[in-house]
Order: C-alpha cells, then structure tokens, then sequence
C-alpha cells in the first residue's frame, strides 16, 4: 500500500509510554496536620512499616492550620492529609480544607479530618464541597481502624490519579493527531510546487511542536542527487538555517546525503530528514534539527505525515487522488493505535473492507459505502488515551480496568469530533458509539436499536467478527463457527438482528479479505 522507503528509522514503537500511573516517587507521601505532638507520634508509630500497593509511606508534618499550608504548597505530590479540626482557632482545619481545593486547586489530595472531641463534625455540606474522604475522632484512631482508613484513601489517590494522568495523555496526543490531520488537509489545498514546500515545513514544525531550524531542499532527477549538492536547490528555510552559511550547509548535507542514499526518511541524531520521490524522479527533502526532545508518538506522527506528503507530491493537482490520500491518513492513524496496541495494521484493513461489503449487502449507496470503509477505521483511536498497563494487559481485565477500557468509545469521539468534514464527522460517531449494543446496554451513552447510528451497528458486528477471528493480546483466536455462534447469540441483543442476518450471507467473503490481510503472527 505504501512503499517501504516512506516508514521512518523509529526505534521500538511498542515502547511508547502510555500515560503511568504512578507518580515518580517510591512512597505515598502523608501530611499530619495536628497541634498536639502526641498525635503526630502516635499516628506514625500506628501506620509505621505499613506499605500500600508496595509503596511506603512517608509523614510530613504541620502543627498549625498555617503551617499546613506552606508544606501543602511546596509539596503537590502529598496523596493524604490527616487533618485536625481545631487548632489555632476552631476551624483551622476546615480552611486548609478549603485552601486545598480552592486556593490550590488540587482535587487529588485526599482529605481525612480528625478531631478531639464528639461533636466537633462540621455539617455535611463541608464534606461535599471540598471532598472531604473520612471523618474520625480521634479517640477512633486505634492502629487497625487508621490503617483502614488509610488504606482506602491511597487507593482512592491512586485511581484519582490514574485518571488524571490519562486525561493529560490524551489532551496531548490529542493536539498532535488534530495538528496531523488539519496539517495535512491545508496541505491538499496549495496548488503550486513552492507553496507546497512552504506549507509542508510551517505544518511539519506545528505537528511537531518544535520551533527548529529547518529546510525544504529539491533534486532534479534521482540519478543527480546523493553526492553533489549543486544540484539541490533550496525551496526554503526557518531558523538559523536562514542565514545558510557555508559551513553549516557542509554540516546539512551530510545528513541529505544519507537519507539520499537509503532513499528514505531518516532520523539522524536529532535530526529528522524526510525523502520524498515522486514517480517521475522529483525528490524533495525535509531537514529538521532539534528532533530530540521527540517521543515515540511524535515520531509516528511524522511518520503519518510524511506518507501523506509523499502522496500529495505524486498528485498535487489532481481531486480525486487527493481525497484518496486524505483517507489514506485516517487509515495512518489507526495504525499507530495499532502498533501501541500490538495489533497489526491489517485489523483496521480488514474491518474497512468488510464494513464496505456489509454496507453494499444492505443496499447503502456508493458514496455511503464509501464514506463507511473510510470512516471505520478510526473506530479505536481513542485507545491512544487508555495506559499500556490496560491496553496491554496479557491477561482478563478487572472490572475497573474495563471501566477504564471504556473510556476509549469517549475519547475517540473527543479526538475527531472537532472536523466540520463529513468523513471526520462519522469517524467522530463511529468511534463513540462502536461499543453501544442494540439492547441498550453497551456503552458509553446506553443507545438503543435504531438511535445507534446505522454505521455504528455495522462496525460493531464486524468489529467483533474480526476480533473474535484473530489474536488479541489477552485472548487466542476463535474458530469460524465459534465466531458466528457467537454473532448469532448476540443477534438483537448485541447486535442489529437484520445487520446479523445480512453478515451470515456475506461470510465467504468476509473470509477471502481476512486471507488477503493476514495478520503477522497467525
Ligand atoms: P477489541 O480487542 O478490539 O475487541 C472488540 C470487541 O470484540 C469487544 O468489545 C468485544 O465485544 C468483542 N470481543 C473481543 N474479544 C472477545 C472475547 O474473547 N469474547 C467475547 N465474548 N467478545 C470479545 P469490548 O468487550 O467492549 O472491549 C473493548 C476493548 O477492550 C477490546 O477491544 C480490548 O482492547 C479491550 N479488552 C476487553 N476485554 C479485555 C481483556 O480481557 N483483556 C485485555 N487486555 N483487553 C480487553
Ligand atoms: C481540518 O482541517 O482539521 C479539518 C477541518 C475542516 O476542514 O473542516
Ligand atoms: C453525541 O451523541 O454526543 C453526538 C453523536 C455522536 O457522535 O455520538
Ligand atoms: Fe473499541
Ligand atoms: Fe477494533
């Protein structure tokens, strides 16, 4: 589908970090804000050697609601705060509670106030408003029922945290693929060889997030590019490269020179160097420093980007290429989805052609069954926001892994809902409601039969067709007749029943396109 030379030097994909969960330390940090010495001795000697999730605590300690607030502000990774009530005055306690969620705007921090005496409990409203997790007296404090309460506040820190980090994942991968898939659609729109070349190094800068030096280089002619740089001539450039002295062009070209050699985008050093060839022998080259600082992701994005530029220079001017090379990109970013998830490029192939054949069966019109095999293959991006430790899990999730798991119908949603293109719109509604069951009872909204978009219900059933069918991380693959039991016991409840009916007559060649796109280690 795409040539070889377009894949770029990355190291190990399936390393890219999911977001950890854990914070950096080797220790849950715990704050004791109390006014009586004796308390803080006691509560350490009652939680000492105690470990939570292998991790050991480590106390703070304040003596006054003041003094809480300074260590509060100067330690955002403190996970429990064991605050006293009455201190300095009789609501010291509660404004360090209030500093926390408001001042500090640290939803994370888990909160357990303690005080001395029956009757001190502030009115519940207190709890809700700054998420108070516990109330204890202190005389309640003995070392079973403090580790208990503890216990249950870490883990809540810890599943709080989880979230927190897998939101700011997704944000960030977010931005990148939008900057990809708007990046690339301005590019279709240039019309000229130098515009083009203009555009392409603002949008592979944006995509990137890096602002560096950089250039756009172009060969006449394959045969005259490699070892004489005369023949290059310079499109544009950013950064210092703008000055393009003469000892920093001998520094460039060496790296030119090797990417022209393989014929192929290279990350050098921190370096990336883009090779495009057009049929016609055109090369055109793309030279980036201060690559670095570059994570995997980003490299898979550039990655994507450079194939879609590849096809735009093979078809600057021709429509219909075009909007081909546009679906060309969605197809891209549901492979890097699929290499983090370990699956083979091929699932999402295999899926666009099938959803494409079920779409003809059922008497959908061209441009439909067009926009749906199109379409279809994003139907998983969300899963760039769900952690390595879940999407990899060699093994059945726990029931609040898959609470997490689910989460990917949403964000996928989130990363393509904000196209006003038509395609992008029902990749957006594909990928939010691929998990939805006809019953109602799927997720993430609980749509019922008809309410489910019609695409939606298409993918679902092929979806899990083609999962069932092959290997996934945490399962073996099922025999055909296991597969389609297993469609037709979700016929009406799972699945569209008359979608399920047209799918069974279609088998044969669901089947010859599964063999056509065989996944690697079947
Ligand atoms: P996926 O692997 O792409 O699977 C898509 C859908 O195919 C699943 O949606 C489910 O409806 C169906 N399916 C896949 N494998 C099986 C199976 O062994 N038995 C049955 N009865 N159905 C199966 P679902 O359940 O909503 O899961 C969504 C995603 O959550 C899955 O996508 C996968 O990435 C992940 N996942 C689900 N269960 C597990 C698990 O036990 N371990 C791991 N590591 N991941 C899981
Ligand atoms: C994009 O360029 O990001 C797609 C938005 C649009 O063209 O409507
Ligand atoms: C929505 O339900 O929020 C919009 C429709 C969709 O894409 O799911
Ligand atoms: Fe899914
Ligand atoms: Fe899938």
């Amino acid at each position: 589908m795409f040539s070889k030379r377009t894949s770029l030097d990355t190291q190990a994909p399936a390393t890219t970090d999911g977001p950890t969960a854990q914070p950096s330390t080797a220790y849950w940090r715990v704050l004791i804000v109390d006014d009586e010495p004796d308390i803080h001795t006691v509560t350490e000697m009652a939680l000492g050697g105690v470990r939570i999730e292998g991790r050991e605590l480590e106390f703070l300690h304040a003596h006054s609601g003041a003094e809480a607030k300074q260590v509060l502000a100067t330690h955002p990774d403190i996970a429990l705060v064991l605050l006293d009530v009455v201190m300095e005055d009789t609501h010291a306690g509660l404004e360090v509670a209030r500093f926390i969620r408001e001042d500090l705007d640290n939803t994370l921090i888990r909160i357990v106030l303690r005080t001395g005496q029956p009757g001190e409990a502030p009115e519940e409203q207190v709890f809700v408003t700054y998420d108070i997790n516990d109330y204890k007296e202190k005389t309640e404090l003995d070392r079973r029922r403090l580790f208990t309460t503890v216990y249950s506040a870490i883990r809540a820190y810890r599943d709080l945290m989880r979230i927190e980090t897998s939101r700011k994942y997704l944000l960030r991968n977010r931005a990148g693929l939008e900057r990809v898939i708007h990046a690339s659609s301005r590019l279709f729109e240039t019309r000229s060889i130098t515009d083009f070349a203009r555009g392409l190094l603002e949008q592979i800068t944006s995509v990137l997030f890096i602002d560096s030096s950089s250039m756009i280089v172009q060969a006449q002619g394959a045969s005259a590019v490699g070892e004489d740089q005369t023949h290059w001539q310079i499109i544009t450039t950013t950064g210092d490269l703008h000055l393009a002295n003469a000892q920093r062009m001998d520094e460039v070209s060496g790296y030119l020179q090797q990417a022209c050699r393989q014929r192929r985008s290279l990350f050098l050093d921190d370096r990336f160097v883009g090779y495009f060839e057009t049929r016609s022998g055109r090369v055109t080259l793309v030279y980036v420093e201060g690559c670095d600082r570059l994570d995997e992701l980003s490299r898979q994005l550039l990655d994507i980007f450079s194939v879609n530029v590849t096809t735009a220079f093979e078809n600057i001017s021709l429509e219909k290429e075009i909007a081909d090379t546009q679906n060309e990109i969605i197809l891209r970013l549901g492979d890097v989805l699929e290499t983090r998830s370990r699956e083979t490029g091929n699932h999402v192939r295999r899926l666009a052609a099938i959803c494409h054949l079920l779409g003809r069966k059922i008497g959908l019109s061209e441009d439909e069954c067009d926009e749906l095999r199109n379409a279809s293959p994003m139907h998983d991006i969300g899963k760039i926001a769900i952690p390595d430790r879940i999407l990899l899990k060699p093994g059945k999730l726990s029931a609040e892994e898959f609470e997490e798991m689910k989460y990917h119908a949403e964000a996928g949603y989130q990363i393509l809902c904000n196209s006003n293109r038509p395609l992008m719109i029902s990749a957006a509604t594909i990928a939010h409601q691929h998990h939805e069951r006809y019953d109602g009872t799927g997720y993430p909204q609980g749509l019922q039969g008809e309410s489910i978009h019609l695409y939606a219900r298409i993918v679902a059933v092929v979806d899990v067709f083609d999962a069932l069918m092959h290997r996934r991380c945490y399962k073996a693959p099922w025999a055909l007749e296991q597969t389609l039991d297993a469609l037709r016991e979700g016929r009406g409840s799972h699945f569209d029943p008359r979608l399920v009916d047209h799918f069974l007559e279609i088998v044969p060649e669901a089947l010859a396109i599964i063999e056509q796109y065989p996944d690697s280690q079947d």
